[in-house]
């Protein structure tokens, strides 16, 4: 891939909040695996469209999935549940972001039970599929720079 890096459009900071996005499944027969639990593959396509729908916002142009970090399955999911896919940009670097995705399931009342996390990182790319300049992330709160923190460690071990 070429090394020849363009700016994008707009390069101002963007607050997570302006590209979290959120995606409800209603978990189904057809998603089931031989064990009668959500198959984890599934799971696993519908967090990354989830992460990807919020890199593209937050990048402004197309974005391709560079790779998955950490991807955890913390509860079987069970035929006819409420399965909330979440997203927010958690870092972002020259030309890739990082997108924490999570999975909750939801009861009647409106708890939530985490079922599934991991990070994933896309790289910005535009119409020709050359890398581009992503903006950088515009940190809001303690939590926000506490993951960005933990994202910069990770990237110098
Ligand atoms: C991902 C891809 C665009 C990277 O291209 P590349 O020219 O090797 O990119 P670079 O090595 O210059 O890295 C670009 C950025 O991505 C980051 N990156 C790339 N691979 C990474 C990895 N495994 N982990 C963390 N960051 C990674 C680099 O740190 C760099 O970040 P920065 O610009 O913010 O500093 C390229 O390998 C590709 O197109 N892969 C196929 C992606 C795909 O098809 N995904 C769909 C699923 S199959």
């Amino acid at each position: 891939m070429s090394d020849h890096i363009q700016p994008s459009l707009s390069l101002l900071p963007r607050p997570a909040s302006a590209s979290a996005s959120e995606q409800a499944h209603i978990v189904t027969v057809g998603n089931m695996n031989g064990a009668n639990r959500l198959f984890g593959g599934l799971l696993f396509s519908w967090m990354d469209e989830t992460a990807g729908v919020t890199a593209r916002r937050h990048a402004g142009t197309h974005v391709t999935t560079a790779t998955v970090e950490s991807l955890r399955y913390l509860c079987p999911v069970v035929r006819n549940q409420v399965l909330m896919c979440e997203a927010k940009v958690i870092y972002t670097g020259k030309t890739s972001l990082e997108v924490l995705a999570t999975a909750w399931l939801e009861d009647f009342d409106g708890t939530r039970t985490l079922a599934a996390d991991g990070r994933f990182i896309f790289v910005a790319l535009d119409e020709n599929g050359n890398k581009v300049q992503v903006p950088p992330l515009l940190i809001e709160t303690p939590e926000e720079q506490a993951l960005f923190d933990a994202a910069v460690e990770r990237r110098k071990k």
